[in-house]
């Protein structure tokens, strides 16, 4: 017999994801809520989505898995090219010679976003002058993004040259793959923050990607998320947001527009 979420636990979870990670959770979701979950259940033997809610509140550990579950992390290389186009164009070579260059991803994923930057910092910079962060709430995407292991058919978003140089053809059991070069990883560091925090450990940085999870956040937790991390990035530095997503009907005083989705902190 298929097993239910019912409108009742499945506003319990809502709420629940709700404080914890800022996702608004619409009532459409309630069928695919249940099937992400439906393999918990299954791995403690529950034939009741309650008695996993009973669990979910009273041990991290399977709350951290439910978040896990729930995010959805889509992402590839080289997404909205417009926005590393305009970072090669305007932002790298005007950055002050020597100073290090200092990027985050906020909402890496899996890193396809923070691999696709690195590989041009790298061209354009010593290394040493550069760093990239990476953070996500999703703990098991920040594990693949350490490893930095992908399909082989997402290379396909990488521009060639790129990716003779960066990319190592898998061998053996990692035939279908590839690995991220590993003199890119030293300059990059992958930790698991939420964006309903100030992550004030990971410092300072010229360029703030938060792109494509705005869209997951009604308008009082996009003030939030943005408010915590302007206070990550330095005046003058510059903050993207996805080309899909807007900062309407947000106080963005500290910022002014310099091109589709780009914006420089003024003060
Ligand atoms: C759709 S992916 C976007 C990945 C990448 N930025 C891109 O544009 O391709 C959204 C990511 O945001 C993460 N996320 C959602 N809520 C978060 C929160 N409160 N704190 C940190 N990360 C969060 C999800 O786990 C997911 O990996």
């Amino acid at each position: 017999m298929a097993i239910t979420l019912n409108e009742n636990e499945f506003v319990t979870i809502q709420k629940l994801i709700f404080q914890e990670v800022g996702i608004d959770l619409q009532s459409s979701k309630r069928l695919l809520v249940q099937s992400r979950l439906l393999k918990r259940l299954l791995y403690y033997k529950f034939d009741n989505y309650l008695d996993y809610i009973r669990l979910i509140q009273v041990k991290n550990t399977e709350k951290i898995e439910m978040i896990n579950l729930i995010t959805t992390n889509e992402t590839y290389f080289f997404r909205e090219i417009d926005h590393f186009e305009f970072l090669q164009k305007q932002i790298i070579p005007n950055h002050p010679f020597k100073k290090k260059f200092r990027f985050w991803s906020a909402a890496a994923s899996v890193g396809a976003e923070a691999y696709s930057i690195a590989m041009l910092l790298d061209r354009s910079m010593a290394k040493g002058d550069w760093e990239v962060v990476g953070t996500d709430i999703n703990t098991e995407v920040i594990k693949k993004a350490r490893i930095g292991l992908y399909p082989e058919k997402w290379a396909d978003k990488i521009p060639i040259e790129l990716k003779k140089e960066y990319c190592l053809k898998g061998r053996g059991r990692h035939e279908g793959q590839f690995l991220m070069d590993r003199s890119l990883v030293e300059n990059m560091d992958f930790t698991v923050g939420n964006l309903m925090k100030y992550n004030s450990e990971v410092g300072k940085f010229d360029v703030i990607w938060l792109r494509n999870v705005l869209i997951y956040f009604d308008d009082a937790t996009k003030q939030l998320v943005v408010d915590n991390v302007m206070r990550n990035l330095h005046v003058g530095g510059y903050f993207f947001i996805s080309l899909t997503e807007n900062l309407n009907m947000l106080n963005t005083a500290s910022l002014e527009s310099v091109a589709t989705s780009v914006y420089r902190k003024i003060k």
